[in-house]
């Protein structure tokens, strides 16, 4: 028994082949671009642009924006490779099993529950913020009372309540839980009109949001270095490159998602053309509409309104204060953020089911995970018990403790997916590969310094948690998955 055992290629493709058992083929590379045009847009954007510029780099958060893309092109041209060679279920974690092994497999597979798990529940927390700001500026009612609408770890600074359950993210979460259990094709369906519609709505506050850009607040574009101390007596490095690179790990998260298309290989329509078609369309098209969404918000409003006024809702606050005359758009914008949370979280809740659906078939997690629906052909089971372990995030836990755990854990599989292309390359020289990575090892290499500079930059107390997340499946793996693994444990 070898916890360095690789899974041949060869059973891997047959695997996927075998789709007549497996999942359904209904997506194609349109769908593809929509998932992962869903999974991006959300509160990456909406909340982390107006933190990042007033913490961090002011108008030059733009710039952030470009080297977080950067570090997402390079991972993503190899994801590309990856998952249009090898295109099943379960992303990095599949990919891993045929360049690095079983242990690293599993590694990956239980890192990116960070990415996916506690993403989803992340996004479900924020989610609930928002439906209370709808409820009191937008449809003007008493918003859900603070003990039901936060973790048991918060408390209300003005009355003192503590918080005891949050319900609205688990609510959330538990019905895109039964959407997914029905089918990803009507899955699919649903999140393309709410793409449709948190696009519009980013279009339209950088068309019209434009005509209020004031120059002054563009000047410097690249503030002098200093620091900043934000209201919790944290120093922030702001201004010139330490703040552009601060800012780049802080809207990072904006990005995070479009690797999940990955996750959908198996149920996608030839795979081997829509897969980069998808990866790197939704990363291409998300990343110029987030440059100028962030030139137009950090030119519409000062540094010092994110500072003081917005916080969360930075981007409404943003269309009240100075788009005279827009109020309109501010509402609507409210309403968008709270559809764009809801496909982030389906597309990331999609991700879990699918990489647990590898894992329960390999025998690393319980057979139960990899049980398809009789009638939807769908991994219910593993669906299931991802809603309980969200819920769990979701409901007890406050958003900013599983905020950063969520990019630091994806930055760290764009790390191993990159070096899985060097490693297949050498391995498997005469694979099939549909789409190339090019300048391989450069692009990959590259790829690696940028993601772990953006880690570097997201902080120690960051790295502790990932060790410690990893240590926790460093023991489960001895535990369970080495004696139950199917690839260790062939059948007589
Ligand atoms: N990229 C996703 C968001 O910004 C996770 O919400």
């Amino acid at each position: 028994m070898s916890i360095w055992k690789r899974k041949p290629l060869e059973q891997l493709l047959n695997e996927a082949a075998d789709s007549e058992k497996g999942l359904k083929r209904t997506l194609t590379a349109w769908s593809l671009i929509a998932l992962g045009i869903g999974a991006i847009i959300g509160a990456g954007l909406f909340v982390r642009t107006a933190m990042a510029a007033s913490q961090n780099a002011g108008p030059s958060v733009t710039i952030a924006f470009v080297v977080a893309a950067i570090g997402c092109a390079l991972a993503g041209l190899c994801y590309a490779e990856l998952s249009s060679s090898i295109p099943i279920s379960g992303s990095a974690y599949t990919y891993t099993y045929a360049t690095m092994g079983e242990f690293v497999a599993w590694i990956i597979g239980w890192d990116l529950i960070l990415e996916y798990a506690v993403g989803a529940a992340t996004v479900g927390i924020a989610w609930s913020e928002y439906l209370n700001n709808f409820l009191v500026n937008v449809v003007h009612i008493s918003p859900i009372p603070f003990e039901f609408s936060h973790s048991p770890f918060q408390t209300d600074p003005i009355t003192g309540v503590s918080g005891i359950i949050n319900l609205p993210a688990l609510f959330i979460v538990g019905i895109i839980s039964l959407l997914l259990i029905k089918g990803i094709q009507e899955s699919a369906f649903v999140n393309g009109i709410i793409v449709i519609v948190k696009v519009t709505i980013v279009i339209l506050i950088i068309v019209i949001g434009w005509n209020f850009i004031n120059p002054v607040n563009h000047t410097p574009y690249i503030p002098a270095p200093s620091v900043f101390t934000d209201e919790h007596g944290i120093d922030h490095n702001y201004g010139g490159i330490m703040g552009i690179l601060g800012a780049a790990g802080t809207v990072f998260f904006a990005f995070i998602g479009f690797d999940a298309v990955s996750t959908a290989a198996q149920e996608t329509k030839n795979p081997k053309r829509s897969m980069p078609i998808g990866i790197l369309g939704s990363l291409a098209i998300c990343t110029l509409l987030y440059i100028l969404f962030a030139h137009v918000l950090t030119g519409v409003a000062t540094v010092e309104d994110f500072r003081t006024g917005g916080k969360e809702a930075s981007v409404a606050f943003a269309i009240n204060k100075y788009m005279i005359g827009y109020s309109w758009l501010g509402q609507l914008v409210t309403v968008a953020i709270l559809f764009g949370f809801t496909s982030v979280i389906l597309v990331m809740l999609l991700g879990q089911s699918r990489v647990f659906y590898s894992m329960g078939k390999d025998g690393l997690l319980p057979k139960m995970f990899s049980d398809l629906h009789s009638k939807f052909k769908t991994p219910y089971k593993a669906n299931i018990v991802i809603f309980i372990i969200v819920g769990l995030f979701a409901g007890f836990v406050p958003g900013d403790i599983v905020g950063d755990m969520t990019s630091i854990g994806t930055l760290f599989a764009f790390v191993l997916v990159c070096i899985s292309v060097i490693i297949l390359r050498k391995k498997e020289p005469n694979m099939t590969r549909e789409f190339r990575t090019p300048w391989v090892p450069f692009v990959p290499i590259l790829g690696v310094l940028v993601c772990l500079s953006m880690m570097y930059g997201l902080g120690w107390p960051n790295w502790l948690r990932l060790f410690a997340w990893m240590g926790i499946g460093v023991v489960i793996y001895f535990i369970y998955g080495r004696k139950n693994s199917v690839l260790n444990n062939p059948k007589e």
